[in-house]
């Protein structure tokens, strides 16, 4: 399903949207998460998949492959770690953000407790950051999020509750937490009064469009649209606003793929505010499975996104499978669940002869973001029939 929406314009970066996410404090983000041993230090691969592209009718296709970020496995070692840099340095102004993951200030910390809900990938990134700086770590998780994911998180010494309910019920819970104890939510998704903290999460993911832009620069080219998968919203806007401060009016298409049953972007899209989703909100695309849309972000993608599209279940579990075996001669990928939504988007809609739908021809030049690895090992291989391993053997250096 697709929606056009009528608030998306080609304008130049608007300045007040430049207040709050700007190109320079995403490469002073840059600069800071640098010294983190646990970051990949020479950022993530841009795949060119000529083949696929080839298969679609388009010129070209490239993919962002967030998976080799980290060890974490996704794009949101960028966020999280971010917005606790840039916490740590309100409470403790003199501290040396280069430092801070390098543990230097583990005595000053000791008592400086964070805590955050999670469907995943998020809590993992946040636990990662708050044991490289020495700060005490809990991470809600509800009653969805799989036994191998608790176990992923858990492995950076987080400590771990889970909830019966769901994941709004598990934000409300770290909530509630945070109030009880006095720590801080350091929270992905914003709400009414919580705002700096998902910008500064959301400021982190322009790391990863900056690296891109780069990229592209270094191939002299352009591209004509950029899709981007959405649970909360802040992925989206944390990379299109750098998009579009980079490009300004003549900007690419901005598109924004999510579940059926998680639509909550989709939804904000049609009542022109920030809304809910209507389905069930239990998606195999475990990262984008969210029920409500972060207020902040809607901020930079209702101006800006020119379609909100839905997917299913399958067409990701197709998309996992055609990038694992390298299909049409392209580079084999490492593309998770929720990784793959892009990729997933262009195959539904070349099926249905949709593609035109949103302006994608011949001449088009699409850049899609595989946003996580197999951070769910064993559901991964259940689904591709191989491992991470034996597919990263098979890459090209
Ligand atoms: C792998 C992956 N991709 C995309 C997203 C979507 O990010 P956001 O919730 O900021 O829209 C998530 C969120 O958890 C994720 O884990």
């Amino acid at each position: 399903m697709l929606l056009k929406n009528p608030n998306a314009a080609f304008t130049a970066y608007p300045t007040e949207l430049a207040k709050v996410l700007n190109q320079e404090t995403a490469q002073q983000s840059k600069q800071w998460l640098s010294s983190w041993p646990l970051l990949n230090p020479q950022g993530t691969p841009f795949w060119d998949m000529t083949g696929t592209a080839k298969a679609l009718g388009i010129q070209s296709l490239w993919i962002k492959d967030e998976s080799k970020r980290s060890d974490l496995g996704s794009f949101k070692a960028l966020g999280a770690p971010n917005a606790l840099i840039n916490l740590i340095l309100k409470h403790f102004p003199t501290l040396d953000p280069k430092k801070i993951f390098l543990g230097e200030y583990r005595d000053q910390l000791a008592e400086f407790a964070v805590v955050s809900a999670t469907d995943g990938n998020h809590g993992r990134a946040l636990a990662a950051a708050a044991q490289a700086s020495g700060c005490p770590c809990t991470i809600v998780i509800h009653a969805q999020v799989s036994q191998e994911r608790e176990e992923a998180i858990a492995a950076y010494g987080a400590n771990m509750v889970r909830i019966t309910g769901n994941y709004d019920k598990s934000v409300e819970e770290a909530d509630r937490i945070a109030k009880q104890h006095g720590w801080t939510v350091v929270s992905d998704t914003s709400y009414e009064g919580y705002t700096e903290i998902p910008r500064d999460v959301m400021q982190g993911y322009g790391v990863m469009a900056a690296e891109t832009v780069a990229q592209l620069d270094a191939q002299q080219q352009i591209p004509t649209h950029i899709i981007l998968q959405g649970g909360v919203g802040g992925l989206a806007a944390g990379v299109f606003s750098y998009f579009w401060e980079q490009y300004g009016a003549n900007r690419p298409m901005f598109i924004v793929v999510e579940p059926s049953q998680a639509d909550c972007l989709y939804q904000s899209a049609i009542q022109g505010k920030p809304a809910s989703a209507t389905g069930s909100v239990d998606s195999v695309m475990a990262g984008l499975a969210c029920g409500e849309t972060s207020q902040i972000a809607w901020e930079f993608l209702q101006p800006s996104v020119d379609f909100f599209a839905l997917i299913d279940d399958q067409d990701a579990i197709e998309a996992m499978k055609q990038l694992a075996h390298g299909e049409h001669g392209d580079t084999p990928i490492v593309g998770g669940e929720s990784g793959v939504a892009g990729l997933a988007l262009l195959n539904q809609l070349a099926k249905q002869d949709q593609l035109q739908a949103i302006g994608i021809n011949s001449d088009s030049r699409v850049l899609i973001f595989n946003t996580e690895g197999a951070t769910a090992p064993a559901l991964f291989q259940e689904f591709t029939g191989l491992t991470a391993q034996e597919i990263v053997a098979k890459q090209v250096k």
